[in-house]
């Protein structure tokens, strides 16, 4: 499903079940030991889904840790990004020669809490989801938003290591499940040298979004 939105360089490996915790390897444990099993089991999924990846890469498995924030510690020369939800666990990777960071994410089709629309989107952002709800309203497109948000957030992290406002950008979503951006903010050289696409599609009840960066010139 997220397959469909990203460049055929970017392994994507999907799943709606769980893998057991016991694949997790020792390292991993220790990072989640103490969490409720639904929690075990997402972790322990995401990353069984991340080894095969990375096998269909051509590359050995291997550990994935976390840093302070959470964020996954993918091995050398590869970027990648994991997203669960229920009923739905995905990991996508790619060698860093051909994608410099990568963010991907699943929502449940279902409209964001009162509230939170508000707090995530800026004026022209609103304007936009306001037309396209007209324009085409079989489409979450508040939950679209949110979730093309999540996925940027990722790959920015990977990038630069620090966190991202959600009004530090400004979103273009298109109906032909394009995902254009602008930041709103400075941003560093790795940053805006890259070269940013993003893609959407909606299936099986739940939103997918991703944001990759290739290097400049490619
Ligand atoms: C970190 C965050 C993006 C995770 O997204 P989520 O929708 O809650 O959860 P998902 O299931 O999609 O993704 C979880 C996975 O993201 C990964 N992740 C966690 N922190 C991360 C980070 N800082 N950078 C990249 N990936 C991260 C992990 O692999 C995690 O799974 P794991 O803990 O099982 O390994 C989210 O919790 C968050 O902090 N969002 C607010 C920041 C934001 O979106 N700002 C707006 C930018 S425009």
């Amino acid at each position: 499903m997220l397959k469909t939105v990203l460049p055929p360089s970017v392994i994507v490996v999907e799943t709606t079940g769980d893998t057991p915790v016991d694949t997790l390897w020792p390292d991993e444990t220790h990072d989640i030991a103490s969490a409720p099993v639904e929690r075990q089991l997402e972790f322990a999924t995401v990353r069984h889904c991340a080894r095969e990846g990375l096998q269909r890469l051509g590359l050995p498995p291997a550990a994935i840790l976390r840093d302070r924030f959470g964020a996954p510690l993918w091995p050398s020369g590869v970027v990648g990004s994991m997203t669960h939800c229920r009923g739905f666990r995905a990991a996508a990777v790619a060698h860093a020669g051909d994608i410099t960071a990568l963010g991907i994410d699943a929502q449940p089709v279902k409209a964001l809490p009162p509230g939170v629309f508000a707090r995530i989107s800026g004026p022209g952002e609103q304007e936009l989801v306001t037309q396209l709800k007209t324009d085409e309203p079989g489409i979450v497109w508040d939950t679209l938003l949110f979730s093309a948000k999540e996925s940027l957030y990722k790959a920015w992290y990977h990038l630069t290591g620090t966190g991202l406002g959600f009004l530090d950008v400004d979103f273009h979503l298109h109906t032909d499940g394009r995902l254009d951006f602008t930041f709103l903010r400075p941003v560093p050289d790795i940053v805006s040298s890259a070269q940013w696409q993003g893609g959407w599609s909606v299936d099986s009840g739940l939103v997918l979004t991703a944001i990759w960066a290739t290097p400049s010139g490619s």
